[in-house]
């Protein structure tokens, strides 16, 4: 028996306060099944007794009728039910087990090692502060080994356990272990890990695992478990400067004004000077007020509410710092991203990027390669698939406060998610603020939009067409221009065929360029409509989103969407390039409608179909509705 579980049965008041004031360690275990990891986190929850009485019946009867290792235990079969879901290839989130010892508390996050659960991985590690690397002594240094290790370092781990696994299969060679040990330092000098322990274990067995085996007597380090339980990292967050993301501002009546959050890093007592990171404004803080009373100081990790000495402009998603040592302000920045969805991320796309408690618009600008996991080599790249790595600058619609992840985790990372479907689809680490953007400022001119557009004597706006090739889109539109010019309006038409001529002769029909496409005719058109002019768009714009950023960079009336709805069989029967049968013939790639896709619009302010009645009549119909 344990002395917790003696104090379990004796005293479970004394247990419980004991847990309360127990420090906490996250860590993740990397490996595969292969390596043992399975078995060690099995062992671990075995050798802490977290196991119920009825689990290790079970566990002795499954491990005669299915486990691998004869009449002894299978603490692998622990964890099963994860292993169920791997066989299955069902998509697995991260499995979190908790057990604890007399002297801390840990949550353990378990997720698969194979290539296709990066995404898991960096789930798991970003919250973790210490990784265990399982190694399969008698294989070494493998190509996972590498993946693992950059991922870690990658979400900021910075200190590592080197497991070296399965020593009773290599007669607990001091120098097998020596040889790996010294591979992999080699490996990771560019890590940047702080620590790596290296340990001789076997997961099976039992050695060095909780009890020092007598096997490796040429080994003087710490156990695993020992490792685990003194390993020094709280320090991390706390010693960091003051960092606080308003949570909501409570308002209760007009007597109290508090500012609600988790402290993110650092600490804080009443007095300390704070700056409201948005707007630059300082105050000193009055109080600290939780539930239980008012508190003289805070650390990272407390939920708390803070009052300021001044009433100063606050709300929800603002960044609260020591004034005496602020974040970085800026609303572009170059950061690691991990890529999470099977939708593939495509530069200028608009995505939500959320940071602290902050969500705003944002698009990478710039992809500047991709990271082979498994190499570290870097590749040039134009989008990223599920599971890659890149390294890109982003742009936000507004500035963010933020402090460089590897000097603060909780204030550096961020995730984007897909504004349609509120997926997160990205996880991202920021490297550095851009200083170019906090450089080039709005010039601000005497003639504005308003005055243009008054001595042209009408409202700018756009008119957006989309559909597919051959559904009378530039037709139509053309036919528009003409009477909204003999109505005497000032106007320009954009066409799909002649914009990629000059100022995008560049792309092509990737799905990278055609949002590139579109994002620079909305900026083109923008700029029109800047210049008080009526434009009129005529681009396939098969993606839902790149419309709606057009959309969004207007004003609220000045874009209009007509969706010209011809069906396809039509649009391939008119066939007027011939483009069609090249793309049946599979002489043309990429063909909008036949195998890249289009995304109808879900309530465009005008929908027509261009087989039912004339271009002309349809034309009128549209000038009508907008200029009748
Ligand atoms: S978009 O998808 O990026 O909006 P855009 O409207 O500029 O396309 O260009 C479409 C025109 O390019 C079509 O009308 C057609 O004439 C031509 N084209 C050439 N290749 C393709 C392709 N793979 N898919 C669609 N259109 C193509």
């Amino acid at each position: 028996m344990t002395a917790q579980t003696e104090l379990i049965s004796n005293d479970i008041h004394a247990y419980l306060k004991m847990q309360e004031e127990k420090g906490m360690l996250r860590f993740i275990t990397c490996g595969s099944v292969d390596d043992g990891k399975s078995t060690l986190i099995g062992r671990l929850l075995w050798d802490s007794k977290l196991i119920y009485e009825d689990q290790i019946a079970a566990l002795r009867a499954d491990s005669k009728r299915c486990g691998t290792q004869g009449e002894e235990i299978d603490y692998a079969l622990l964890l099963d039910g994860l292993q169920a879901e791997r066989e299955q290839g069902i998509t697995i989130d991260v499995a979190y087990r908790f057990f604890s010892t007399d002297k801390r508390k840990f949550i353990v996050a378990d997720t698969p090692g194979h290539e296709q659960y990066t995404r898991n991985m960096v789930t798991g590690a970003s919250t973790a502060e210490v990784a265990v690397i399982l190694i399969d002594a008698r294989k070494g240094i493998l190509t996972q080994t590498k993946r693992h290790s950059f991922l870690v370092s990658l979400v900021g781990i910075r200190n590592v356990v080197l497991a070296v696994n399965k020593m009773d299969l290599v007669d607990y060679s001091a120098s097998r272990f020596q040889d790996i040990i010294e591979e992999y330092t080699a490996f990771a000098a560019e890590l940047g890990f702080e620590k790596i322990c290296s340990i001789p274990i076997s997961a099976l067995k039992g050695d060095n695992i909780t009890s020092r085996s007598a096997k490796t007597s040429w080994y003087k380090g710490p156990t695993l478990l020992e490792y685990l339980e003194t390993v020094q990292v709280a320090d991390r967050t706390i010693n960091q400067p003051f960092r606080m993301p308003v949570q909501w501002v409570n308002r209760p009546d007009l007597n109290f004004r508090g500012f609600c959050g988790t402290i993110a890093s650092g600490r804080i007592v009443p007095g300390d000077t704070i700056v409201v990171t948005s707007s630059g404004q300082t105050s000193r803080v009055a109080r600290i007020v939780t539930m239980g009373g008012d508190l003289e100081e805070a650390s990272a990790g407390d939920a708390v509410t803070l009052t300021l000495e001044d009433e100063i402009d606050i709300s929800r998603g603002d960044l609260l710092a020591a004034a005496d040592d602020r974040p970085e302000h800026a609303d572009q920045f170059a950061a690691h991203v991990v890529w999470m969805h099977e939708e593939t991320l495509l530069p200028g796309r608009s995505y939500l990027l959320k940071i602290g408690t902050a969500s705003y618009p944002a698009q990478v600008t710039d992809l500047k390669y991709s990271v082979d996991v498994n190499t570290l080599e870097h590749h040039p790249a134009k989008k990223l698939d599920l599971n890659e790595v890149g390294v890109c600058n982003l742009s936000v619609a507004q500035p963010v406060s933020f402090d460089p992840y590897l000097k603060n985790r909780s204030t550096g990372g961020f995730i984007l998610i897909d504004r349609f479907t509120n997926a997160t689809v990205g996880a991202g680490m920021i490297k550095f603020p851009l200083r170019r953007a906090s450089n080039i400022h709005w010039q601000a001119v005497d003639i504005d939009k308003a005055s243009r557009a008054a001595l042209k004597g009408q409202k700018p706006r756009v008119l957006w067409f989309t559909g597919l090739s051959g559904s009378g889109k530039s037709t139509i539109a053309n036919l528009v221009e003409k009477k909204l010019h003999s109505m005497g309006k000032h106007t320009y038409l954009l066409d799909g065929d002649n914009v990629r001529h000059g100022l995008n002769r560049d792309l092509g029909f990737t799905d990278a360029d055609r949002v590139e496409n579109i994002r620079r005719i909305a900026e083109t058109a923008k700029l029109f409509v800047d210049s008080g002019m009526v434009v009129l768009t005529s681009f396939i714009s098969p993606f839902k989103s790149e419309r709606q950023m057009a959309r969004d960079i207007l004003e609220k009336d000045e874009f209009t969407e007509i969706f010209v709805n011809t069906p396809l069989e039509i649009c391939e029967q008119r066939d007027p390039k011939g483009l069609y049968k090249k793309a049946r013939s599979g002489q043309l790639k990429n063909f909008t409608g036949i195998d890249s896709a289009y995304e109808a619009p879900e309530s465009p302010e005008i929908e027509i179909d261009g087989s039912e009645i004339s271009a002309e009549e349809l034309a009128e119909q549209i000038v009508r509705e907008l200029f009748g």
